[in-house]
């Protein structure tokens, strides 16, 4: 039987609403929740994420800002536009679109912003918070897939999960939500050997490889999750990292690409905007 399919316009509208109802209230209260995007260079891709970031933020009544700078910026003009939004009282939210220019140290960079206006769960201090478990801001796009997972209503609880990809934005941070919610969990890699004899046992199967294609039918469990967080472009087509036609035979669950993980993305980034303006309000 076919896989049912993981809507992420579904479930992001979900998240969407309630964010926009959260807005609302702020509203009422004299505060609008406002978050700033650094797009640093002409990256086409990252153009076309921070335009959707820029709609998000309308659609939920929140304010948005896009900050452009050259591709030739230095690093001390990017730490400088950071500094001056960590000062906004009108900026509850900052991200700095990654990738940026080779030349600027992305980690210097992430580690100036608040870590209470960092929406992208990016600091260290955040990611300390999600090693140890305890409360801080969540990486949008793992928080989103597990949104996703856990709209199954399948127990999580002592199941094999496996994770394509060890990035900090994705794999690493996916890898810790999965063993906070008591599955085990196998990070796998460009490194890892008999990559399907991993792959194979996964109940919940995450792919962030990056290339078009790569998880086929023969690497999936029958009836598993597969969470497709790739983004690749194939002769102008948008694909994922799964074979979508095939492995949706097997598999029980399957997210689409556009329209799956991509969506609650975004949805995640205007929920932590959100919490981090109710907590100025709390203060
Ligand atoms: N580039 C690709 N994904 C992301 C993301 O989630 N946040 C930021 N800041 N840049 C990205």
């Amino acid at each position: 039987m076919a896989a049912k399919i993981l809507d992420g316009k579904v479930l992001s509208a979900e998240i969407r609403e309630e964010v926009r109802k959260r807005v609302e209230k702020m509203k009422a209260c004299g505060v609008t929740p406002g978050l700033a995007v650094i797009l640093v260079g002409d990256d086409p891709a990252s153009e076309i994420y921070v335009r959707n970031k820029g709609k998000g933020c309308e659609e939920t009544g929140m304010l948005s800002r896009t900050i452009r700078m050259e591709s030739s910026t230095t690093q001390e003009q990017l730490e400088a536009a950071i500094q001056q939004l960590n000062e906004d009282p009108a900026i509850h939210g900052i991200l700095v679109q990654l990738p940026l220019p080779g030349h600027l140290d992305e980690n210097a960079a992430l580690a100036k912003i608040l870590p209470e206006k960092d929406v992208d769960g990016f600091h260290l201090v955040n990611a300390g918070h999600l090693m140890t478990g305890t409360e801080g801001v969540l990486p949008c796009t793992p928080k989103g897939a597990l949104y996703m997972i856990k709209s199954t209503g399948e127990t999580l609880s002592g199941r094999e999960a496996v994770v394509i990809g060890r990035s900090n934005i994705v794999g690493k941070p996916m890898a810790m939500l999965l063993l906070q919610e008591n599955c085990t969990v196998t990070v796998c890699h460009s490194r890892t050997k008999d990559l399907a004899e991993h792959t194979r046992r996964a109940d919940i199967l995450v792919a962030a490889v990056g290339k078009a294609g790569f998880v086929t039918a023969d690497m999936v469990k029958p009836g598993a999750i597969v969470i497709d967080v790739g983004i690749n472009r194939v002769d102008g087509k948008v694909c994922g990292d799964v074979d979508f036609e095939k492995v949706r035979e097997k598999a029980g669950w399957i997210t689409p690409v556009p329209g799956g993980v991509g969506k609650m993305t975004i949805a995640m980034l205007l929920s932590n905007t959100a919490d981090a303006a109710e907590r100025t309000l709390e203060r």
